[in-house]
């Protein structure tokens, strides 16, 4: 029997409506998904993704990073997790703090492949280094993104009243094809991909949440969105591919770092088990339905509205045979 106190604390820590919709206390499959619905209508609509994608030419002359809402830490708990093991949600949480930590290295990558293709975005996110390399000014993608490790480094020590003590995700360099433009065209799927598991990933978290726990992933959730309308709208732009060779070698890139989290993460034996397979249609909803949302929001990037945001194209002329 539940004592009226504990009820009072349920009904406390799960509210009938939150950012994800109605709140059911045991969901089925089509809640979840009703859930990713309507997470991503209200922070995938294409006016958001517009308005992310007209920001980044602001950027480039007045760089200011997202402001994030107000977290109550202290009102996370783990009752604000629904309808899924609790060890999975607290290993997916700690799984997140390893891949987002090393956000240095992944800026000084993306310096390398797009220095000479594009001064403005590497600007934008790897800031101004010296001669000597040392940085001058760090760029607003790096600023934005430093921050997710510890906000899920604090939700993870919320939930479980313990450190989760992560490995950094080791950083895998791509063979060159020989090309820099190719493997400029490579490196911003990458960095596509990774943002679009992020929010699909984050996403998901968010429909099996609420209260405070779902309002504080929604923040780094909101820069993933911002830096994914922004990289998928400025490399159309710039190698104006076609749409399904992005969607194939997106495809391609996530089967490539799919393999590698299961081997680098220190907690993938808990997360990859027979068990939690029941989880993977919900989380391939979310990847497809984002896919999709995305896809349709590119059919309205029309040359005029690059144009008018970039101005000329350049030629990075991608050849047929390219492979991701
Ligand atoms: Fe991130
Ligand atoms: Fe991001």
């Amino acid at each position: 029997m539940v004592s009226k106190s504990s009820q009072t604390i349920l009904s406390q820590a799960q509210p009938d409506f939150d950012l994800a919709g109605p709140v059911s206390h045991n969901p089925s499959y089509w809640h979840i998904r009703d859930r990713l619905n309507h997470l991503i209508g209200q922070y995938l609509a294409p006016e958001i993704l517009n308005h992310n994608l007209i920001d980044l030419p602001q950027q480039f002359t007045h760089p200011k990073p997202r402001p994030w809402g107000a977290i109550d830490w202290k009102a996370i708990s783990p009752d604000q997790i629904i309808g899924i093991d609790p060890q999975l949600f607290f290993s997916v949480v700690a799984a997140s703090v390893e891949i987002e930590a090393p956000i240095r290295a992944y800026s000084l990558i993306s310096r390398q492949y797009l220095g000479e293709i594009h001064p403005a975005i590497t600007h934008f996110l790897s800031g101004c280094y010296d001669s000597e390399g040392q940085l001058i000014e760090m760029g607003v993608w790096e600023k934005e993104e430093r921050q997710h490790a510890p906000a899920f480094r604090k939700i993870y020590q919320q939930l479980t009243g313990e450190d989760s003590s992560p490995t950094p995700n080791s950083i895998v360099e791509l063979p060159s094809s020989g090309s820099v433009i190719k493997d400029a065209y490579r490196h911003s799927l990458r960095r596509i991909t990774t943002e679009w598991s992020a929010v699909a990933v984050y996403l998901w978290l968010m429909a099996h949440s609420t209260g405070a726990l779902q309002a504080a992933i929604a923040q780094p959730l909101q820069d993933e969105v911002n830096h994914l309308a922004k990289f998928w709208g400025i490399s159309h732009w710039g190698f104006q591919d076609s749409l399904p060779l992005r969607c194939a070698g997106m495809t391609r890139q996530f089967a490539s770092l799919f393999g590698h989290h299961r081997e680098d993460r220190s907690n993938s034996s808990t997360v990859f088990t027979v068990r939690n397979l029941s989880y993977g249609p919900e989380l391939g909803f979310s990847y497809l339905r984002i896919l999709n949302q995305l896809c349709q929001w590119h059919m309205t990037l029309n040359n005029t509205l690059l144009y008018d945001l970039f101005g000329p194209r350049p030629f990075l002329q991608l050849e047929q045979s390219v492979s991701q």
